[in-house]
């Protein structure tokens, strides 16, 4: 191919893509959501990671308002220059009492919690066992530590036993909820693999609203976001003090950063009061019985359906977009070939009357049986 400028190299880069039908773009929803409206039409969005419709909550919106009000809008630099708001801090006080740690520490985002972590605590000292489905934060994070990378078939312990047998210093990573087939990870055996290794364990918690339950191990630490169930933005890690705070003072993506804006951390703190309150256990519940209605025992809010082939799943996702339901079509790189998909979230924050539409929808297109597979 020849090109002699950027711009050039751009188009024929682009023109490659757009071959390859991997060309995409952005649409723009107005409205609160999950009910919004798309080009003036109304859609219903099965494809936010609002998983408890806390971003619509009222007292959440509140204290964001309240925030901003207090504070203003950005937080002005990172907070080791700076300083934070005491909400930054407060924050972190609730979240590592919510995961049962003795620290906390917010990143703007949960990527970059996953690439500040994994580069402080990998090293080329270190072997980070890495599962073949974790999220793409962690695979840059893995890239960014200079360690040694091992990547495990996912799920398979055994496979993670062989590798962790070959290390010297080893680190396990893992999503417990993976975040395009929306199956779990068995943490107590993960656990116990690392325990027997000496391995540090690192969970990515993202989506895990619905559990597992992560086990106690003082070799541990739990990042998270505040992105999803908690309906802001920004990211964290919690564990041990000394892990922590060797975190805040090495990680790039933490000491190089500005800080998650007042409001967003405020919205954040409210939106986890509601989480750990009987409210909370409602929405979690209601959140349970649509997943239990769209795939019965299916442990997550993320439920695939798998159809292989690209277009098929463009032409579904079409087809639902259709009658007004908004169910992202997912496809290579982000899956692996062959297996394009249908990718449903769901959310407390639906109706009934929007799941019964959506099972609709997808029995009209046939998908139950990949759905019921
Ligand atoms: C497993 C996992 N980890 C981390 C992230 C990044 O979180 P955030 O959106 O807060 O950057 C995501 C987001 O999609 C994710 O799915």
């Amino acid at each position: 191919m020849t090109w002699t400028t950027w711009t050039e190299w751009a188009a024929t880069e682009a023109a490659g893509l757009r071959t390859a039908g991997r060309w995409r773009t952005i649409r723009t929803l107005d409205g609160r959501g999950p009910a919004f409206t798309l080009d003036g039409r109304p859609v219903v969005s099965f494809a936010s990671n609002d998983y408890l419709g806390l971003s619509q909550h009222p007292a959440v919106v509140a204290d964001a308002h309240q925030a901003l009000e207090r504070y203003g809008t950005g937080a002005g630099s990172a907070r080791l220059i700076v300083g934070g708001r005491p909400v930054h801090a407060e924050l972190e006080d609730d979240l590592a009492a919510w995961k049962g740690q003795q620290r906390a520490l917010l990143f703007p985002t949960g990527f970059a919690a996953n690439l500040g972590v994994l580069s402080v605590l990998g090293g080329p000292d270190v072997t980070i066992c890495s599962d073949e489905l974790n999220h793409a934060s962690i695979i840059d994070g893995c890239r960014l530590s200079r360690a040694t990378v091992e990547i495990y078939r996912h799920r398979d312990l055994d496979h993670l036993a062989v590798l962790l047998a070959r290390a010297t210093r080893a680190l396990v990573v893992t999503d417990t909820v993976f975040s395009m087939d929306g199956d779990v990870a068995d943490l107590d055996l993960l656990a116990e693999l690392c325990a027997a290794h000496g391995a540090m364990l690192v969970l990515d918690e993202a989506h895990a609203v619905l559990g597992p339950e992560a086990p106690a191990s003082s070799e541990m630490v739990r990042v998270g976001t505040l992105s999803k169930t908690l309906g802001a933005l920004g990211g964290f890690v919690a564990g041990p003090a000394a892990l922590i705070e060797l975190i805040l003072n090495r990680a790039r993506p933490f000491i190089f950063t500005t800080a998650s804006t007042p409001a967003d951390t405020a919205a954040a703190r409210t939106a986890l009061g509601v989480l750990r309150s009987p409210e909370g256990e409602v929405l979690v519940a209601r959140l349970r019985a649509h997943v239990a209605r769209v795939r019965a025992g299916h442990p997550s809010p993320i439920v695939p359906v798998v159809l292989g082939e690209e277009q098929r799943a463009l032409d579904a996702a079409e087809a639902l977009l259709e009658v007004g339901l908004l169910v992202p079509a997912i496809r290579p790189p982000t899956v692996p070939a062959g297996t394009s998909r249908l990718r449903i979230t769901l959310s407390a924050a639906h109706t009934d009357a929007d799941i019964d539409r959506l099972l609709a929808g997808l029995n009209t297109l046939g998908a139950f049986d990949a759905l019921d597979a």
